[in-house]
Order: structure tokens, then sequence, then C-alpha cells
């Protein structure tokens, strides 16, 4: 309101002079970050009893008509004594992490590249985004985004009394990320996702505390275990199944076989029995029509529960066709499981080699030790949805033919590379990266370009690439996974190595 206010009282100083003068460019204030003025409008406002003036200006505004500005009296586009940070004037190709924490504000420069922003702008997303604010020299062409943080998106409360809440990221948000969605999920001590069941296969990741999870398939085996933070459960499309927190509550990530899931569009048990005449339920279920009298009213979705016994034998029944047990089993207690460890980090795989059930879900839990890297890979034929569980990152993903675009990741962050584009996942930050990587395919596996190289006739390599012997004889025929590398990610602006 105030914003039209001040329009209003600026035209009629227009309109009463009918000249227009060189008025003191109101319409553009003394905006740095987004904080205090914005848009031209300075507080304290004028204060108005009565509306006057018009809305618009008249003809005498139009180019020609109007007397020529006085560059002098605008609002300068000069940025005084701009602040660079360390590595900024270094080449633009060598695409140097920058690290705009201290920058007050970062100007978005790379050696000769760039220039300095005067404009609006909120400094945070710079901060957290430097390499699409200030990209490296090499990023080229169209890419659409293939980043996305939960921190963005949407939040939906449970019912009832604090019993938690979901936030996901599909193809609404990052239209890219065709083949998975992902949803992060909050159930508070003893709530309950609601019986359910959808179209996507789901697989999911304990990220703290621990759930009980049931359910049945189609042949009448039934399922049901306690899983806790580091651990997996996956469910098959249109299995219907229970999570339950423990008394501690409990936060998990899932993702689904379909980049358009929605966890609003799932099938409830709640919803299924209000939505049936109560004769047919009274049939289906032998029961009086008066059983069903206490049903809910609406969807439970999220919603508190009574506590789960101890004793899981006490909730785990079976029909003749038994449990679901041995390579059939609905879990996999990952926490449990050693990672292999390598110079800079450590990896865990789980694929249908050792969980079967999750026939495409073939997933890596990846951590990068600070100045580390993934190394430059690409998968064959699935893309990569990635979830950034601790720390810092960034990831170049070149596109065929000629394009590609760095984009930053801190925790809680969602990326995304299609099947086939190459990529490597650098620690921009100074502890631990962790990152769970989810493809749609029976067997976790890249291409590992060092290795690729490695393997190819080195005359084939020398032709191509026109690379030193030295280097061609030291690549590695194994595949390294990870990468060490210098912790000072600017270390090398005076050229040199980054390892
Ligand atoms: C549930 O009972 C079945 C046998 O009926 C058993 O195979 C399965 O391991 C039990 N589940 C748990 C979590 O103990
Ligand atoms: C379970 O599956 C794995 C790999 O799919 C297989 O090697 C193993 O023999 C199976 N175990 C049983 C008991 O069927
Ligand atoms: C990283 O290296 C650069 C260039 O040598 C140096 O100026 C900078 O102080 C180093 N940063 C840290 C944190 O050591």
């Amino acid at each position: 309101m105030h914003h039209l206010v001040h329009v209003i009282v600026s035209l009629a100083i227009v309109h009463r002079h009918s000249v227009v003068l060189a008025l003191p460019t109101p319409q553009i204030g003394d905006y740095g970050e987004n904080s205090g003025p914005v848009g031209g409008v300075k507080p304290p406002m004028p204060t108005v009893t009565a509306a006057s003036g018009s809305l618009r200006g008249d003809s005498s505004l139009l180019g020609g008509n109007a007397p020529l500005p006085d560059p002098g009296k605008s609002d300068p586009a000069v940025v005084p004594n701009p602040e660079l940070v360390n590595g900024q004037e270094a080449g633009a190709n060598l695409g140097l992490y920058l690290d705009f924490d201290s920058a007050n504000p970062p100007q978005p420069i790379r050696g000769t590249e760039g220039s300095t922003d005067p404009g609006p702008r909120t400094f945070d997303y710079e901060k957290l985004n430097p390499d699409l604010f200030t990209p490296p020299g090499t990023d080229g062409g169209s890419v659409p985004s293939l980043m996305w943080p939960m921190g963005l998106s949407h939040n939906r409360p449970g019912t009832g009394t604090n019993s938690g809440w979901a936030r996901q990221q599909n193809t609404d948000v990052l239209p890219a990320a065709k083949a998975m969605a992902g949803v992060d999920m909050r159930l508070a001590p003893n709530s309950y996702r609601e019986l359910h069941w959808h179209t996507a296969s789901e697989w999911a990741l304990m990220l703290k505390g621990c759930t009980r999870v049931a359910a049945v398939d189609d042949e009448g085996r039934s399922f049901i275990d306690d899983v806790c933070a580091g651990d997996v459960w996956f469910f098959p499309a249109g299995v219907p199944h229970s999570i339950q927190a423990f008394g501690e509550g409990a936060e998990f990530l899932l993702v689904f076989d379909d980049g358009g899931f929605s966890e609003d569009g799932t099938f409830l048990v709640s919803e299924m029995f209000q939505r049936n005449p109560l004769e047919v339920l009274s049939k289906d279920l032998r029961a009086d029509v008066s059983a069903f009298d206490d049903l809910p009213k609406g969807q439970l979705y999220i919603f508190n529960g009574t506590p789960a016994p101890e004793d899981v034998q006490q909730q785990n029944t079976t029909s003749s066709a038994g449990a679901l047990t041995g390579n059939n089993s609905f879990t996999y207690h990952w926490s449990l499981q050693q990672p292999f460890t390598t110079p800079g980090g450590s990896v865990k795989i789980l694929d249908p080699q050792t969980f079967p059930v999750a026939k495409m879900f073939s997933t890596a839990l990846i951590t990068i030790q600070p100045g580390a890297m993934r190394e430059m890979h690409w998968h064959t034929t699935s893309d990569e949805w990635s979830f950034f569980l601790q720390g810092s990152g960034r990831i170049t993903v070149y596109v065929a033919p000629a394009a590609s675009r760095t984009f930053d990741y801190t925790a809680g962050g969602v990326g995304y590379v299609p099947a086939g584009s190459s990529h490597y996942i650098e620690n921009t930050g100074d502890e631990d990266l962790i990152v769970l990587e989810v493809l749609q395919a029976p067997k976790f596996s890249d291409i590992s370009v060092a290795q690729w190289l490695a393997l190819t006739p080195k005359q084939v390599i020398k032709d191509h690439l026109h690379l030193p012997d030295s280097v061609i004889d030291a690549l590695p025929k194994e595949k390294p996974i990870i990468v060490p590398g210098n912790k000072n990610l600017t270390a090398l602006a005076g050229g040199g190595r980054a390892f």
C-alpha cells in the first residue's frame, strides 16, 4: 500500500507542473541488499488523508516528448570499492570455487569476466550459489535447473497436534527431474504416516530416529520391521504400508521412481473408507453398519498415534503365504554396513545385488572429505537423483553436445543429473560432504572418466587431447571413485595443481 501512496504523490506533482522537471528520480531508490528501501520506496512515507492525483502519467513522458534526463542526477550504477574474495581475480576458466561468505556484498566477477552488481539482490542467495552468480568460464550453453533445496519447498503439516510434516521435490519445482522425486518427512513421537499406497515405488533412507514399518503384498505375504537412522526400506508400487515413529520421533527421506509423484496424491485408507457406501463396507468386512460410526472425518495423512509395543512380534501377523523374509525383505539395515574407504572418503553401495526387492533402485552413500571430489563420471542408462545430507558441494553437469552448468548444493538439497551427462561432486566446505546418489538401474555403476582414458590406447588419447605422456601413463586403471584434493580451493590461483 505504501508503494501506491508514493506513486500517487509523485504523479500528482507531475500533473500539477505539467512541464516535467527533472524529478529526483523517485522510482529508483538506493537499493542494495533486500532490506529497507526497495524498488525506489524510501520510508518514511508522506502521510496523506485523502487519495489524489492520477495513477498514470501522460504522453509528455513518452520518449521524444520528455526532456532528456540528467545522468548526473540519476541513481548511479557505480559500485564503489567492490570487494573481491580469494580466487576471484584468477582466470575464469580455472573456475575456482568462490567462497563469498566474507564478501559484503559479493560481486559476479571472475578474472576479466563479469562485472559488479549495483542492483536489487538478496546476498544470501548469491553466497549459497556462487557458481550460478559467478559461473566458471567453462560453463556455457543452456542447461535447465538441476538443483532444488528442500528449504524452498512448501511444508505440509500433519493433522492433529504437532504430529509432523512433509515437504517434497517433484517436477512441479524441478521440471528436469523426470525419473525420480523426493519427500522429506517428519513424524513426531508415535505419529503415523497413515496406511496408504501409490502407483510409484518408494525407497526410503531413515535420517533420524526410528520407525516401525509394515506392509502386505499381493500374494498375502506380510512384512514388519523396525528401522533406525541409516537404514532403508522399499515398498513396490501398489503395496499398502504403514510407518509409525517410535517414542523419539523420526525423519526420513523418500525417493520415488516417478518425477511427477506427489505426496498429496496417494491412496489413503481413511479416504477409501469414507468414499464407499456403508452397505458395501458392512458386506465386505462382515460388520454391522454401526461399526463404521467413528470413521475419521477427512484424511489422517500424518497423525498422532498410540505407542507401538516394543516387541515387534506382538504386531507380526502372517497368513498361509507367510512373511516376506530373506531376499523378499522390504528393509535393509544399511546402517550396519561398513563403508568401502578410499583416499578422500568412503562409499557404501546398496542395489538389487544385495537388496533384491528394490529392483531398480541402485544407490550409493558417499562421504567426501574437504577438498576431495567424487571423480568425474556418468551413468550409462539412468538419470541420477541425489540428496545432500551434510556439508556443501558443487557439480558441473556437461550436457550433449556443448553445454554445461555448475550448481552449488548444501544439506537438504536435491541434485539431478540426466543419464549420460558427465559430472563430479566437489566438496566445497570445510566438513565432510555426505551425499546419496540414487539411480534407476539394476546395478550401481558408472563410467569413470579417468579409468576410461587409462584403458583407451595411449595414442588415441594423445591424438585427441594432446595430454603429456606423464599424465597418460599415470592414469588409474581402477576407478578411484573419490579423489583427494587440496582443502584450500583457491590455492592454485597462482597456477600449479589442485591436489
Ligand atoms: C515375523 O514372523 C515371521 C514368521 O511368521 C518371521 O519369519 C519374521 O522374521 C518375523 N518378523 C520379525 C521382524 O521378527
Ligand atoms: C538372494 O539374492 C542374491 C542376489 O540376487 C542371490 O545371490 C542369493 O542366492 C539369494 N538368496 C536366496 C536365499 O535366494
Ligand atoms: C588459500 O590459498 C590462497 C593462495 O595461496 C591464500 O591466499 C589463502 O590465504 C589460502 N586460504 C587459506 C584458508 O589458507
